[in-house]
């Protein structure tokens, strides 16, 4: 039975292009899902944007000496393009600057407002004793009043996982000139977390089982500590506060965390708009059959199993307060929160500043995107912090895709164009041909089940065992020698290349590319695994701003497909490149000491 899937993406901040550590998290898990559930017949709409408001926006804007809305639409060009360039198969990618976003993200503060979950409170802000200006919550520093962690941020300590406002930190100081801030009152508005305390409870408790286990762990543990929690800063650029006396006000906004989550339903809806049938959002958001999926890194975790439940509960009138939906109709929470553990560089944090780093667009002009795919895949971290290496990269590159999977499909390819120029027919079957096609055939079950679980190791894994069982085969049954028997060669040729085939299948979500290279070898015609493309849109007239987009509806399914003998072969084009060792030193001392 075929399901609406909605693929939920993290927005990346619109503050600089992407480094491998980002796309880690929440890019190739999510699209390797999709492409996944798109093959096993599922709808899915998979979204998301750049997320182009709030402090992280404006400090780089001040450090680049532009202002936010041009450091944004700089940006937002340069990671559609990152992100393509992987082949992130996203329906659209879009971002948080336009009309759309902004109505839609009104509508939900209305929503709650009128419910009642959202309230205003006169607090206490920090600024600048030097500039005057406010100093945002995040860049401030100091000890952590729960934990006694020293490098506690004003919004949370991720020592302890604590959500926490800078005046509780003990010493606090700017992160930007080291000063100490002076804190004023200020009228903020709070979203009333405590009045989910239920529903959220209940939520959480029925993902056991489903969800990470230390997701789930994270998520639940903040249940102790529910606070209401300000949603609006003092700051000119984000989306303004739909209520009267204070939409005007020119420096109040709403909190950037507050509107980047509202992005997944404002780009389902342009998404949508776009495609011609303005409520088709609807069934993957008010649908009790679809599902939703979201993908990020660790550090979002708050925000997706959390608050974003909590603001989509309170605008479908569900927590402790009741009420009733908004203009929208009720909204379905998230299925699934799928977060990734962090990746490190060489032992060390990513830091674009420290020059700790390698960016999307500088590992792709060195490399394919199938090669970071498949070590995002193999060796990420999806479970626990892993450490990127570079020899481990060239290692896995040249010991697995060349090695194993590449050779497998050179030799048989190439042996199979040879001596017959195309698909040869099978002859009687041997038990280890039976073996090995059964085995081949049978992996369809287990690494889909992986991949519909996003337990991509372990299903990149299997699908790996088959390659290398086939080449064991080979190694055993040596074609290479039977010049004088072509029956029996023609066979296990036949044999070679239907499991070629079904791996070559079984690793599209992964290897979207060099799949479709496969399949074109195996004489296969039309498109196999769609790509994404960049377009330029506007909103009536509106500035024009490029969207992700693509047609993903390819020929891949996710079954065993019979090869058809007399199919025409022509010799095979090398699938990956093998790398130079030397590449793990040149890399290297490209990062700072
Ligand atoms: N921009 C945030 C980050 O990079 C992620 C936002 S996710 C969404 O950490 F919820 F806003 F979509
Ligand atoms: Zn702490």
């Amino acid at each position: 039975m075929s399901q609406h899937i909605l693929t939920a993406v993290a927005w990346p901040y619109a503050n600089g292009p992407r480094h491998i550590g980002h796309v880690s998290g929440f890019g190739v898990p999510s699209d390797i899902f999709s492409r996944y559930q798109r093959m096993a017949g599922n709808k899915v709409l998979m979204v998301s944007g750049t997320d182009e408001h709030g402090t992280p926006i404006q400090v780089q804007a001040d450090k680049e000496g532009v202002s936010a809305k041009e450091l944004a639409d700089r940006y937002n060009r340069v990671i559609a393009e990152d992100l393509t360039g992987l082949g992130l198969g996203y329906d659209l990618f879009t971002r948080t600057t336009t009309r759309n976003h902004y109505a839609v993200t009104q509508e939900i503060f209305k929503g709650l407002y009128d419910n009642g979950y959202i309230f205003p409170q006169t607090t206490m802000g920090a600024i600048s004793p030097s500039t005057g200006r406010t100093l945002p919550d995040r860049y401030i520093e100091g000890t952590c009043p729960i934990c006694g962690y020293d490098g506690a941020r004003g919004d949370q300590c991720d020592n302890c996982g604590n959500q926490l406002d800078p005046i509780q930190l003990i010493n606090p100081v700017s992160r930007i000139n080291g000063e100490t801030p002076v804190f004023v009152e200020t009228e903020h508005f709070m979203l009333d977390l405590p009045a989910f305390a239920e529903v959220l409870g209940s939520y959480l408790q029925s993902k056991q089982g489903e969800w990470r286990p230390n997701v789930l762990k994270f998520a639940l543990n903040l249940l102790g500590d529910l606070q209401p929690r300000a949603i609006s800063r003092d700051l000119d650029w984000g989306v303004p506060i739909p209520l009267d006396g204070w939409r005007d006000q020119p420096n109040k906004r709403l909190y950037v965390w507050f509107d980047a989550v509202i992005g997944y339903l404002s780009a389902s809806i342009e998404w949508a708009r776009r495609s011609g049938d303005p409520d088709a959002w609807r069934q993957w958001w008010q649908n009790p059959d679809a599902r939703g999926y979201y993908f990020m890194g660790k550090d979002n975790i708050v925000f997706h199993a959390e608050i974003w439940p909590a603001m989509l509960f309170g605008y479908s009138g569900r927590g402790d307060r009741g009420g009733t939906p908004g203009s929208l109709g009720a909204l379905d929470v998230p299925s699934e929160v799928v977060s990734s553990e962090f990746l490190t560089m060489e032992g060390r944090k990513f830091s674009s500043s420290r020059q700790v780093v390698i960016y999307v667009r500088d590992f792709l002009e060195r490399y394919d995107a199938d090669a970071l795919r498949y070590y995002i895949a193999v060796a990420g971290p999806e479970n626990q912090d892993t450490d990127f290496t570079w020899q481990e990269f060239v290692n896995r590159n040249n010991g697995e895709l060349v090695a194993a999977w590449g050779n497998l499909v050179n030799r048989s390819i190439s042996m199979a164009a040879k001596n017959f120029g195309a698909v040869p027919e099978a002859g009687d079957l041997t038990d280890a041909d039976r073996a090995l096609l059964e085995r081949s055939r049978n992996a369809f079950g287990p690494v889909g089940e992986e991949l519909g679980r996003s337990r991509f190791k372990n299903a990149i894994g299997e699908a790996l065992d088959v390659v290398r069982e086939a080449n064991k085969y080979l190694a055993e049954q040596e074609p290479w020698k039977l010049k004088g028997d072509p029956e029996r060669q023609k066979s296990i040729l036949h044999v070679a290349l239907q499991v070629v085939d079904d791996a070559k299948t079984m690793l599209t979500p992964f290897l979207p590319s060099s799949s479709t290279k496969v399949h074109a070898m195996l004489g296969g015609e039309g498109v196999w695994s769609g790509m994404p493309e960049i377009h330029e849109v506007d909103e009536d007239g509106g500035d024009p701003y490029p969207v992700i987009t693509g047609d993903y509806d390819g020929a891949a399914r996710w079954e065993h497909q019979p090869i058809k003998p007399g199919t025409p072969l022509a010799p095979p084009v090398p699938l990956f490149k093998k790398l130079d060792p030397k590449v793990v030193d040149e890399e290297l001392a490209r990062l700072a000491e």
